[in-house]
């Protein structure tokens, strides 16, 4: 994404796993902040998807919640730019949630590749359950009640997507059609030649009857060629080989986060269930001390060993966070012995506490006053819910879902 995009509704949410470290600041936080200039951004934490693994065990969750909002606000997640907000506290997700479950094949969700590899990674919890299998689903609701152009993730969450495309094109045609759609069909398929309007016909069940995309291609040109439709017929038509309907809910794009293989305190990639990270807001004396144990290239016995930087962790950081300068330096001095560990180091420790320094300090700030993170979340939830009432109250329309004292029900 070396473009980023502009003027899109962009949506993501992250669940609560309490506080962040840097490897969620050179991954994701960065590309929030890019996609905050420019972008209609909501960003909000996953609460009830946490309950997805955790629901024996939820009472972290409004703690992780709190503290990753924190992080989110101390990074510089701008809450004049972005609506933040939290899932929960926007019941129209649940409700969407439960309308979009109608019309969800149940293969749909038992194909999605992270069902059964996270049943076989977390194996000591019991997730042959309704809530986990609907995880996409929910997660279909978050976005799509926003109408998202595009909803930046990792690549692991590609197959989420996927879900809430497909949901979003069958709510669309089943419930996007207009009441007399298959009159105005007939009336533009009158518009072409017989021969073609057949053509058409057999194309059109190929193709949604039995995926053939050769048919779909070939529907299209036929559709292209015909000089008699006009362009609304045209457009109908193209709606009508293809299965979809006036669009409703947008599809939305993935916006593939740039992959960040950030790297942990022991080379392994940085993460929490690894144990090798350091939190944004980690204590100084704490940063200090982690780095200057950290394991190095482990042929480097002495001091007077030269070393090899490819093998080390301390390396990774030095192309990270390190000038050209500088990396020569230790790049030098450890390949010939002229500079021990220690040394090396110091540089490193020195430019993730640079880099920690103002997130320190606005996490402080807000540290002393809960109430006014409290009143930023309020309004982000404000704004969040004014959104997916509208949607909803869209979806409901187009359902047929009237209030009963409009005599709907
Ligand atoms: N499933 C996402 C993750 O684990 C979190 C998430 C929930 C999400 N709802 C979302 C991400 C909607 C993007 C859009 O990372
Ligand atoms: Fe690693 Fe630096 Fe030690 Fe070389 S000198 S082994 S790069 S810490």
């Amino acid at each position: 994404m070396d473009n980023p995009p502009q003027n899109q509704r962009i949506l993501s949410g992250m669940r609560p796993t309490g506080r962040l470290h840097l490897g969620h600041l050179h991954g994701v936080l960065k590309n929030w902040q890019r996609l905050q200039q420019g972008n209609d951004c909501f960003f909000f934490v996953a609460d009830w998807h946490a309950l997805t693994t955790s629901y024996e065990d939820p009472a972290g969750i409004p703690e992780a919640t709190w503290e990753m909002l924190l992080d989110w606000l101390a990074v510089g997640i701008d809450p004049e730019r972005a609506t933040l907000f939290v899932q929960s506290a926007i019941k129209g997700h649940a409700e969407l949630h439960l309308l979009l479950a109608m019309i969800t094949p149940l293969p749909w969700l038992e194909r999605v590749p992270t069902f059964k590899e996270q049943q076989e990674q977390l194996g000591d919890r019991n997730l042959a359950t309704y809530g986990f299998l609907g995880y996409p689903l929910l997660q279909s609701a978050d976005i799509l009640i926003y109408k998202a152009d595009g909803v930046p993730v990792g690549e692991d969450q590609l197959s989420h997507l996927d879900v809430t495309r497909q949901l979003a094109r069958r709510f669309n045609w089943l419930y996007g059609r207009e009441p007399d759609h298959g009159e105005r069909v007939a009336e533009s398929l009158g518009r072409m030649a017989k021969k073609a309007a057949s053509r058409f016909k057999g194309l059109r069940s190929a193709w949604q009857e039995e995926g053939d995309e050769a048919a779909l291609a070939e529907g299209k040109a036929l559709l292209a060629e015909q000089a008699s439709l006009g362009p609304e017929d045209r457009e109908r038509l193209l709606g009508e080989l293809e299965g979809r309907g006036i669009e409703i809910l947008p599809e939305p794009e993935p916006l593939l986060t740039p992959e960040s293989r950030f790297p942990g305190l022991d080379g392994r990639k940085m993460s929490k269930s690894y144990g090798n990270t350091v939190s944004l807001r980690e204590d100084p004396e704490q940063v200090r001390e982690r780095i200057r144990t950290m394991p190095t290239d482990p042929a480097r016995v002495r001091r007077s060993d030269p070393g090899t930087p490819e093998k080390c962790p301390v390396w990774d950081f030095h192309r990270i966070y390190s000038d050209e300068a500088t990396r020569a330096w230790a790049y030098e001095g450890c390949t010939t012995a002229g500079i021990g560990c220690v040394d090396c180091k110091g540089p490193v420790i020195e430019s993730v506490l640079a880099e920690q320094a103002p997130i320190r300090e606005r996490a402080a700030e807000l540290e002393q006053n809960p109430a006014r993170v409290r009143e930023l979340v309020a309004e982000g939830n404000r704004r969040a819910a004014e959104v997916a009432e509208e949607t909803l109250t869209e979806v409901r329309g187009a359902m047929g879902l009237g209030s009963p004292e409009a005599g709907g029900g």
